[in-house]
């Protein structure tokens, strides 16, 4: 199976971008799913319902969390209960939805064969909430789902730290199929498969990228100036960018993985081949 990782998608630019252009790319590219982190889809913090279905009828499968999943509370309450959204599945227990989705994801599309694919979200802890241990939980999750041969297993790991991220890779290289950073907004140049593992520390946002990690820089800069905080917005119109990690599974396994851009000032895509180790 083909599958495609958004990360962060920022706003309405990140929507904009997002709804002119995956359509044509998933049928350039042959993908059977897409994952994309939408956590701050929503003015730049939380998720509507609205944006959600915006986001879905874009061509989006599922949608993933962190940190600010809770933003947009009422929303996010409806759409975890009816399972259509995923949050880091290690907020404590009592905390509504879940992190882990099994899939059934269509591999080819003049056939009916279906593969299963596990999605699990995590959430760093390094400046985070307060969540639970993510790697003694990945680690019960994972050996669950080998028991339910399932093999297929994607990660978004949502962290500050690469150096989280790295300590995640090298405790399951080689037991699941891709692991992908989410949350910095800044796209990482390492992507990689490891022992059989695509890996990459963070895919970047989509949105608008020429200001800070997606939000007018008038805020940021009073607040690194003054010490002051002002709400961020999110800019009106700006110069946005669409980053999406490609893996190719076969038997849980990493075959292939690449990175593509797509700038809105150009119709060429960027893409980057993985290094493979
Ligand atoms: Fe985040």
């Amino acid at each position: 199976m083909r599958i495609a990782f958004i990360g962060d998608i920022v706003g309405r630019p990140g929507r904009k971008i997002i709804k002119e252009n995956l359509k044509s790319i998933r049928k350039e590219f042959n993908i059977d799913f897409v994952i994309a982190n939408g956590e701050n889809a929503s003015h730049g913090f939380g998720l509507t319902i609205e944006s959600s279905k915006e986001l879905f009828s874009s061509g989006i499968d599922l949608i993933t969390g962190g940190n600010h999943s809770f933003d947009k509370k009422k929303d996010m309450s409806v759409l975890l209960e009816n399972g259509a959204v995923l949050r880091p599945h290690n907020y404590p227990d009592g905390v509504i939805g879940t992190g882990l989705k099994i899939c059934d994801v269509k591999v080819d599309s003049d056939s009916e064969k279906v593969e299963k694919l596990a999605v699990l979200n995590l959430m760093g802890q390094y400046s985070m909430p307060i969540v639970d241990n993510p790697f003694n939980l990945a680690k019960k999750v994972i050996q669950e789902l080998k028991e339910k041969n399932i093999k297929n297993i994607f990660i978004d790991f949502h962290g500050e730290a690469t150096s989280e991220k790295r300590v995640m890779l090298m405790m399951f290289k080689g037991k699941v199929s891709a692991i992908c950073g989410t949350h910095t907004h800044v796209g990482t140049d390492d992507l990689q498969i490891y022992e059989n593992t695509a890996y990459l520390s963070d895919i970047g946002l989509t949105g608008c990228y020429d200001n800070v990690i997606g939000m007018d820089s008038y805020a940021p800069i009073q607040r690194a100036t003054t010490g002051l905080g002002t709400h961020f917005e999110v800019p009106n119109s700006c110069f946005s960018i669409l980053q999406m990690m490609i893996v190719d599974i076969k038997d849980g396994v990493a075959i292939n993985s690449f990175k593509i851009k797509k700038l809105c000032n150009n119709s060429d895509l960027i893409i980057t081949k993985a290094t493979i180790l």
